[in-house]
């Protein structure tokens, strides 16, 4: 590593920023408040679509028993760019910790939350199946422990639980192929998330409710962003996964619905960034009839608490 001459003059000052050449990396600036990149890693991060898929890795088939878990690199991509290393990463939607496991693979420092026990399990299991030491990954409703927890965080990364996905299987009609009969759609092999595992119900440890509603959807959300505002450092970032959806013969922009609301709470949008999966395979909608689209990309919509 090279320390480069500083633009006034090397050394007058601890304070005054200088220029560290880190090789193929190239020049990191040590007034860089946001993260760790150099210049060219951050023309590279700043784009809008991130067309990316990742192999399966850190035991994807046991984490992939929960139909909404994310890549962890996918994670530990967007958390490089928005924390420092060893900074502190809050997740309140934690599922089987795609975002814990991308904080590790980071070098960051994590939280989560999660409602469902049963996720809980699997990602201890990963973690120990991978000699990962485990972040905290509290067991609980986001609205009850949020108030638990001691901030400040550095950057706030969750993947929103869906009003109606979770309670809605994917077997309404019929599926057919040209010249071959009417079938069944194949029922869904994936548990809704807020389903407990037998023993979790019998212990009565955890009784998460189905989000019957858009309504009731958006006040959880509503509830849990405000929860996190005093926990967030002032100018932290949050970054929020969130797919739109076709059903019942429209489109549902969820992702205005989200951003409706944490615009209402204080916070301000800085981006709609488009995590394009290119892995995603591709299925006939509306043949010859109309036009649905093929769901190929989730958003990553981006805040900060700008206090
Ligand atoms: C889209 S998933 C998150 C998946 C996660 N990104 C992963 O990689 O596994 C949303 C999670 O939020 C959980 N959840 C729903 N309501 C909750 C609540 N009130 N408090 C905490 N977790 C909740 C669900 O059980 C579900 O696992």
């Amino acid at each position: 590593m090279v320390v480069l001459a500083h633009e006034a003059g090397a050394g007058t000052s601890r304070r005054e920023p200088r220029y560290i050449d880190l090789g193929e990396r190239g020049i990191y600036h040590t007034d860089n408040r946001l993260n760790d990149l150099t210049g060219k890693e951050w023309v590279f991060a700043t784009r809008s679509v991130i067309n990316m898929s990742f192999p399966p890795s850190l035991q994807f088939e046991l984490r992939s028993q929960h139909g909404g878990q994310k890549p962890p690199e996918l994670c530990a991509y967007l958390i490089r760019i928005f924390t420092k290393k060893g900074q502190r990463v809050l997740d309140p939607f934690a599922g089987v910790g795609g975002t814990l496991l991308g904080a590790s693979l980071a070098e960051r420092q994590a939280e989560g939350i999660e409602i469902n026990p049963r996720w809980v399990r699997i990602y201890h299991e990963v973690c120990r199946r991978e000699g990962i030491p485990p972040q905290p990954l509290h067991v609980g409703d986001a609205r009850e422990v949020l108030p638990t927890l001691e901030g400040p965080f550095d950057f706030l990364l969750t993947d929103v639980p869906y009003w109606d996905m979770d309670v809605r299987r994917r077997s309404t009609g019929k599926f057919k192929r040209v010249g071959m009969p009417a079938r069944e759609r194949r029922r869904s092999k994936l548990r809704p998330f807020h389903e407990l595992d037998p023993e979790d119900a019998a212990a009565g440890e955890c009784t998460p409710q189905p989000l019957r509603s858009e309504a009731e959807w958006l006040d959880l959300l509503r509830t849990v962003f405000a929860l996190a505002r005093p926990l967030l450092k002032p100018r932290a970032y949050l970054a929020v996964f969130i797919g739109d959806m076709y059903h019942s013969g429209r489109f549902h922009p969820l992702s205005h619905r989200v951003t409706e609301v944490l615009c209402d709470l204080g916070y301000t949008m800085k981006a709609n960034l488009i995590w394009y999966d290119v892995s995603k395979s591709l299925h006939v909608y509306g043949y010859r009839y109309e036009f649905i689209p093929s769901m190929v990309h989730q958003n990553i919509l981006v805040f900060r608490n700008e206090i």
